[in-house]
């Protein structure tokens, strides 16, 4: 597919899911180990959010190294050599590199001919990198992409707040996706939204700071407030505006429902995850989660997620998933996809 097949009115290319992989933090904090530092409890956090424990990286661990560890094993996966991606897409909302984090990641992995650059939109960060990568393949400018979303809230939580820091976790993991024929196109739809009116519910601000420079001119010294969150806003908006999104999006598709095989959604609570499966009128025990064990890992969990369930053998090759990001902002998007990559094949 080329860019001249568009001019001439042909058949756009068509995505396909090709590979997945992941990289979590060695270091694990149960809640019972959080509440020696905050004023919160197991029972409390696990039947308000679902959440167990989460991984959080240590000393020496910096985020870029995991986000290119998931990205090898997704190519790996997927049964590429480094040297074929045109793209390396990283979402992340707190990358180790305010000029961006991708260059580093695709030196990691080796990508040479690859492009780099990162893409902030918080949670619904991966979902919208993976539509954003696939415009390239489709309109024939580029042939292989990989999406990583790759997070480390951790930096940025205040660990004494315990309204927010119980919820986050950090973790990378990425798609491997290529152009293929249109009738093999495994991305089937999707919906992308913003709304910054209602971005204070949810936010990772910028600190305001004011300092002399010289005589008659003063600076902004860098830096960042911890996360400042609304939880019941943000809980409303969840329950209210994904479902909507994705019903849109099945309605567009002619998608019933009953046919989705899996949802995939981000994964902030395992009350919004049975809310929206329940909305839609798909049975929970479609929702897939892992919350329990890894938390909001926030650009990171829906490949997290899909990762998971493609190597353990639930997400099979043809299965179609019905997938949403939601978050800061407020974004919130939804993508119905075909997986198509292999299952869970030696790396
Ligand atoms: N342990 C014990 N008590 C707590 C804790 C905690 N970790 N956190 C809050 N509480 C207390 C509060 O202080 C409050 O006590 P008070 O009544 O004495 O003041 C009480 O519990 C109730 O607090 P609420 O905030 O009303 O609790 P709620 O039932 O709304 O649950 C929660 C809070 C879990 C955060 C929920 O609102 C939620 O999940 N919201 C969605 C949040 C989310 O998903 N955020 C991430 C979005 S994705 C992204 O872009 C980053």
């Amino acid at each position: 597919m080329s860019l001249g097949a568009i001019k001439s009115g042909l058949p756009l290319a068509g995505v396909a899911l090709r590979g997945c992989g992941s990289a979590l933090p060695s270091q694990s904090l149960s809640n019972d180990q959080l509440s020696g530092r905050v004023d919160t409890s197991d029972e409390w956090i696990r039947s308000r959010t679902g959440i167990r424990r989460r991984r959080v990286l240590g000393a020496g661990e910096p985020l870029q190294g995991l986000a290119a560890a998931a990205g090898r094993a997704a190519i790996a996966h997927a049964g590429w050599s480094a040297d074929s991606l045109d793209l390396v897409l990283v979402a992340t909302s707190s990358p180790d590199d305010l000029f961006g984090m991708a260059p580093a990641v695709q030196a990691g992995i080796g990508a040479d001919r690859a492009v780099a650059f990162d893409l902030t939109a918080a949670c619904s960060g991966f979902l919208f990198a993976l539509v954003t990568a696939a415009q390239y393949l489709r309109s024939g400018a580029m042939r292989r992409a990989l999406v990583v979303g790759a997070d480390q809230l951790s930096s940025w939580v205040d660990w004494d707040d315990r309204r927010t820091c119980v919820l986050f976790g950090d973790g990378a993991a990425a798609i491997a996706i290529e152009a293929c024929e249109p009738e093999q196109d495994g991305l089937c739809g999707f919906r992308m939204r913003s709304d910054g009116r209602r971005g204070a519910v949810l936010q990772l601000p910028r600190q305001s700071g004011d300092e002399p420079l010289v005589a008659g001119a003063r600076w902004q010294p860098g830096g960042f407030s911890p996360i400042h969150m609304n939880g019941q806003e943000v809980y409303k908006f969840a329950v209210r505006d994904v479902p909507a999104l994705l019903r849109e999006l099945l309605e567009e598709t002619g998608t019933d429902a009953a046919s989705v095989d899996w949802l995939v959604l981000h994964q902030a609570n395992q009350r919004i995850l049975d809310a929206v499966a329940e909305r839609l009128g798909i049975p929970t025990d479609r929702a897939l989660s892992n919350l329990a064990e890894y938390g909001n890992t926030s650009a990171a969990t829906i490949p997290l997620m899909l990762d998971e369930a493609v190597r353990d053998g639930r997400i099979r090759s043809g299965h179609l998933i019905a997938s949403a990001g939601f978050g800061a902002g407020l974004s919130w998007g939804a993508a119905l996809m075909r997986w198509q990559g292999p299952g869970n094949v030696p790396a």
